[in-house]
């Protein structure tokens, strides 16, 4: 496999930027996908773990020659995957080596306020912070992040973010991929600009401060155009798009179907059989990929738009044959007469003016109040010209409507971040368990970081 000049010429709309702002000889040779580690566990009870995670500055080959500075978690981009059971007690010491604050937020994770690791978790330079908390919700892929007030965007881009997965019994019982960078293989999908210099350009230009930041090159897990080799079977792909502010659409290059078996919060009730993914900032899915027609050395491609930026090599026989399950979990619908309170989120405005109902993110405003154990139904418009993904802390979600219309049936699990189209009005419902001051807002970093962001109480 030669190396390729990453210059996204065939990139359309993007290249004409990326031609201005960078360097043409930036080149990079196709390499494995790396997979982040497994943080290890340092409690020996099988009921308890304890972590340790450094915030610390790094740097990178991501470009042949090229060093670039970067931040990560143990390591010098991104995070290991921490993997906990439901059930456990979870405690974690996050260490911050940065020479600036940061916070640790579990996106995803419902836990209370106080171990959420939003804004109001800062820790300082030097500092260690110690949440802890019992995992109280079924197996899952969900993130972790920093969430420092006005930092989020950079620190994220910079290389901030780990993937946090929860196992149950009934993950242990469906007959599904489990090997671990195996078959079971996470994607962090994330996009970047390179600087002449090779290093990350995050000079917000005046359309990455209205759209939110788009780059030229997308990384999985850290590596530009990187290959994985599968079995000639079945695979489970765990995918999150850690990008600041993109929308992705992806397919795979011979067009073959997939089923979606998770979303956000857990497994879907039933796999959903599907030739195309959409995933906003965010937002996680875990798709079945059968590549067992394939030939041996026959590579298929990941597309975003029709753009290649990963690809799947069929190396070795799959030592296991998985049939894609119909029937995934069961999961209790929310039922919309339980709900107390109605509550309006219109995302407003643009630019530096973003807003959810006029009003931008005051650390010292309580926006809105929720009395603890309560069922709320959440109804998120669009007063803007693009597309935004409202996420909120403290509570997994399911979506009632879409424009008065059931959502579709990957969306119709748990989710704690969903897409918003303009003119859109999506309704969710929700139950608040966890007390404390957590925060609901716009996934596009940029947006979050310019104000389009709010908190609410739950007591
Ligand atoms: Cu993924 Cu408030 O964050
Ligand atoms: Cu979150
Ligand atoms: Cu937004």
């Amino acid at each position: 496999i030669i190396g390729v000049v990453y210059l996204l010429h065939s990139w359309g709309v993007f290249a004409t930027s990326f031609k201005e702002a960078n360097n043409d000889t930036l080149e990079v040779k196709q390499q494995p996908l790396p997979i982040p580690p497994l943080l290890e566990d340092k409690n020996p009870d099988s009921n308890k773990a304890e972590f340790e995670i450094t915030a610390q500055e790094g740097s990178m080959e991501f470009f042949d020659g090229t060093i670039t500075k970067t931040r990560g978690y143990n390591g010098d981009f991104l995070g290991p995957v921490i993997r906990v059971r439901t059930g456990e007690e979870v405690s974690v010491k996050v260490k911050n080596e940065l020479d600036e604050s940061t916070t640790l937020h579990w996106h995803g994770l419902e836990v209370d306020g106080e171990n959420d690791g939003g804004p109001h978790n800062e820790i300082k330079p030097g500092e260690t912070w110690y949440p802890e908390f019992t995992i109280e919700q079924p197996a899952a892929t969900l993130w972790y992040h920093p969430h420092q007030m006005h930092k989020t965007g950079k620190q994220v881009y910079e290389g901030m973010a780990g993937l946090f997965i929860i196992e149950d019994e009934v993950s242990d019982s469906l007959n599904i991929p489990k090997d671990y960078g195996v078959n079971d293989v996470p994607l962090v999908i994330q996009d970047r600009r390179f600087d002449k210099e090779g290093q990350f350009d995050y000079e917000l230009g005046m359309k990455d401060s209205i759209v939110g930041f788009e780059g030229d090159t997308i990384l999985v897990n850290g590596a530009v155009n990187p290959y994985l080799e599968v079995p000639q079977g079945m695979v489970r792909l765990r995918i999150l798009n850690g990008s600041n502010g993109r929308i992705y659409n992806l397919e795979f290059s011979n067009k073959q179907a997939f089923y979606q078996i998770a979303s956000d919060g857990g497994f879907l009730e039933e796999s959903v059989k599907m030739n195309e993914l959409t995933l906003g900032p965010g937002e996680r899915a875990e798709i079945l990929v059968d590549f067992s027609n394939l030939a041996k050395n026959e590579t298929v491609e990941l597309l975003d738009q029709g753009i290649n930026f990963m690809s799947f090599v069929v190396s070795k026989d799959s030592d296991k044959e998985f049939i894609v399950p119909e029937k995934l979990t069961t999961i209790e619908k929310i039922e919309e007469s339980k709900a107390t309170t109605t509550r309006v989120f219109n995302f407003q405005g643009t630019g530096s003016s973003v807003s959810i109902n006029g009003e931008q993110m005051d650390m010292d405003r309580i926006d809105e109040e929720v009395k603890l154990g309560a069922t709320e139904i959440w109804e998120v418009g669009n007063f803007t010209g693009q597309t935004h993904p409202f996420h909120a802390h403290g509570a997994q979600f399911q979506i009632l409507e879409r424009d008065g219309n059931p959502p579709p049936a990957n969306e119709s699990g748990w989710k704690d971040t969903f897409l918003v189209a303009p003119g859109e009005n999506v309704r969710v419902i929700a139950t608040f368990k966890h007390k404390g001051i957590f925060m609901y807002h716009c996934h596009i970093l940029e947006h979050e970081d310019a104000g389009m962001m709010g908190q609410f109480s739950v007591e």
